[in-house]
């Protein structure tokens, strides 16, 4: 499907983003492992109707009903779960579909049921995402699990005895922490994980919430084994990796001023926002009470004159999945931006270095890819043409985005892709152009 996004005259107005992708995921999969509990806010979009399916096929009852605030604004699903609690989980073959966070969490759970068997399969672009980053501790705790090529999907996974490790993360991942965090409530003694930088704590929060015995602290996160869960009630709030397309939208028209509300302020997820201010960014943050032991509030941002930047170090897991959008605000900026040490988006729905750097260099940016990041020099603007999604539902935005800030608007090809984590952004978007 290909739309066009032409240029905008400016953005006005305030929005409230679709429910946390990130959260959502896990909400469904810790109410499984609990046994009943209802979501607050859950994302309605493609992969987390994966997770619903795959708690479905483990033996859960699911009843999703949409659902809209006292106001009128139309929020995410409320999900009520009867799932086979935390040891119950019954054989299944799991379709993923895109959903990476989905591939990697539940290997966790499945991994130390006491007998069963699993295989985990997806779409073409899940088959090259690396899965030995959760077998190989997986095995080391004894789980029994075998990988295509011993690196790739489909994953096929034995239920066996567990035992806890003490495990160094080779890379910065909140995905491979949350499947050893799950294994190790399944496992006989402690598990301990190191994290090389932080990530995002959603699952540390939530297991805690649900009464496992939980410790983090310098990088260290250790977990107990637990007899049961118990989440009962889990509140979402907003995604900021959704909110942040229109925000950086509103930077680059000029004239633009919009405000987000309900949106995620983990500080584990809000990199961009530092980046973006270091940029020079008119952004205003304003916390309110938290949602399901989730940071939330309201953003507002408005067009601003932006200069180049570095990222690199422990900001790079704190805005992994935003680093597109720090490349094409960097091609609007004055000056050189260098996003550094940032290799592992190589392995996200696309190879985002690659995809990155091409499509914005056939919008008229110059972007040059690099081993672990890439350069960008700052023009002052964009000319607009034609955009590939390469299948990943951050580029087809990202080319939303480019085409509304560019001269000469953009075409964006395989559009579709959207549905993966906010099927209501095209028409969020044309809400906010005036
Ligand atoms: C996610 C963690 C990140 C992120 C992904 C979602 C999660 O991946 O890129 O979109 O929900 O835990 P890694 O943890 O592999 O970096």
């Amino acid at each position: 499907m290909e739309r066009r996004f032409a240029a905008a005259g400016r953005l006005r107005g305030t929005m409230r983003p679709p429910p946390d992708k990130s959260i959502s995921h896990r909400a469904a999969l810790i109410a499984a492992m609990g046994g009943a509990a209802v979501i607050e806010n859950y994302l309605n979009a493609a992969d987390t109707r994966a997770t619903l399916a795959a708690v479905r096929g483990l033996g859960g009852q699911v009843d999703a009903r949409p659902a809209r605030s006292a106001e009128g604004h139309p929020l995410g699903q409320v999900v009520a779960i009867d799932g086979p609690g935390l040891r119950g989980a019954s054989a299944a073959e799991i379709d993923v579909g895109n959903a990476g966070t989905l591939l990697r969490l539940l290997p966790g759970w499945l991994a130390g049921q006491g007998e069963g068997s699993w295989t985990l399969d997806g779409d073409a672009s899940i088959r090259q995402r690396p899965v030995d980053r959760v077998a190989v501790p997986l095995r080391r705790m004894g789980a029994q699990v075998e990988c295509r090529d011993d690196r790739l999907p489909p994953l096929r996974i034995q239920g066996a005895p567990l035992t806890g490790i003490d495990y160094k993360l080779p890379v910065a991942s909140a995905q491979v922490k949350s499947c050893l965090l799950l294994a190790g409530l399944l496992a006989e003694g402690e598990t301990t994980l190191v994290e090389p930088s932080p990530t995002r704590d959603h699952t540390e929060r939530m297991l805690r919430a649900a009464g496992a015995e939980l410790r983090s602290e310098d990088g260290r996160v250790s977990v107990k084994p637990a007899e049961r869960l118990a989440a009962e009630r889990i509140g979402i709030p907003g995604d900021l990796s959704s909110a942040a397309f229109p925000i950086v939208a509103a930077l680059l028209v000029p004239e633009s001023e919009i405000e987000i509300e309900g949106v995620g302020l983990n500080p584990t997820r809000a990199g961009l926002l530092a980046i973006l201010e270091r940029m020079g960014a008119g952004l205003e943050v304003e916390e309110a009470a938290a949602v399901g032991g989730e940071p939330q509030g309201t953003i507002r941002a408005r067009a601003s004159k932006l200069s180049g930047t570095r990222v690199d170090g422990d900001e790079v897991a704190l805005a992994i999945d935003e680093l597109p959008l720090v490349a094409l605000a960097a091609c609007f900026a004055e000056g050189e931006t260098v996003i550094a040490e940032a290799g592992e988006l190589r392995h996200k729905e696309s190879d985002r270095i690659a995809a990155v750097c091409e499509e914005l260099a056939a919008l008229g940016g110059e972007v040059e890819p690099t081993d672990d990041g890439m350069v960008i020099q700052g023009t002052g603007g964009l000319r607009g043409g034609g955009l590939d999604a390469h299948g990943d539902h951050r580029m087809a935005m990202l080319g939303a985005v480019a085409g509304v800030a560019s001269r000469e608007g953009v075409d964006v090809r395989g559009f579709e892709a959207v549905e993966v984590s906010y099927p209501g952004f095209e028409a969020d978007l044309a809400a906010l152009l005036e």
